[in-house]
């Protein structure tokens, strides 16, 4: 089946609320440092951006998970892939995600990391479909909230495409 894909959030308006974000977290975590901790693959773009525009001292790692599960919908299990080359005892943890929809994957991680034993840990993710949750998760930063909608670019794929688009775009199919 063919698709195409429609602009839902253009490449100026995702940049200037990236700067926005970069800001508050600078604001923030004024005086700290900041480790950021960036969920693979779809997290890479926004973590690049927004660790440009963090003025405070940035340390990166990064993690990499896969939730059992088909294309467009995750299972809640999830496994982890690669895991962090840091401890994180004792760091100002911010977790950088390209979306959250369920809510599994995070609440799952932040679990996971809380049992490390961070000075704090906050999250922030690029993207939000509040309709899809499941799984109550807090999320300090979030650039958009969007429709239950599926979406590709800035790090989000359909079938591992379209994760180089500089815009946030909806996946539609042509009959
Ligand atoms: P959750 O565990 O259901 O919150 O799933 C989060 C993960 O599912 C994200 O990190 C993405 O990898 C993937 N995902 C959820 N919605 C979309 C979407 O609209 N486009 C691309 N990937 C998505
Ligand atoms: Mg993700």
């Amino acid at each position: 089946m063919a698709e195409h894909i429609r602009v839902l959030i253009s490449e100026e308006d995702v940049d200037a609320r990236i700067r926005e974000i970069g800001e508050q977290i600078s604001r923030d975590y004024a005086g700290k440092e900041v480790h950021l901790v960036c969920v693979l693959k779809g997290g890479s773009f926004f973590l690049c951006e927004l660790a440009k525009r963090i003025t405070v001292p940035v340390s990166l790692d990064f993690m990499s998970v896969s939730s059992y599960g088909s294309e467009t919908m995750s299972s809640g299990v999830v496994k982890i892939v690669k895991d962090l080359d840091e401890p994180i005892q004792g760091k100002h943890v911010l977790v950088v995600e390209d979306i959250v929809d369920s809510g599994r994957t995070l609440s799952y991680l932040k679990e996971m990391m809380l049992d490390r034993k961070p000075e704090s840990l906050r999250i922030c993710t690029l993207l939000d479909k509040p309709d899809r949750r499941v799984v109550d998760v807090d999320v300090d930063y979030t650039g958009f909230h969007i429709p239950d909608e599926f979406v590709v670019g800035y790090g989000l794929d359909y079938a591992q495409k379209y994760r180089n688009l500089p815009y946030i775009g909806v996946v539609e199919f042509d009959d």
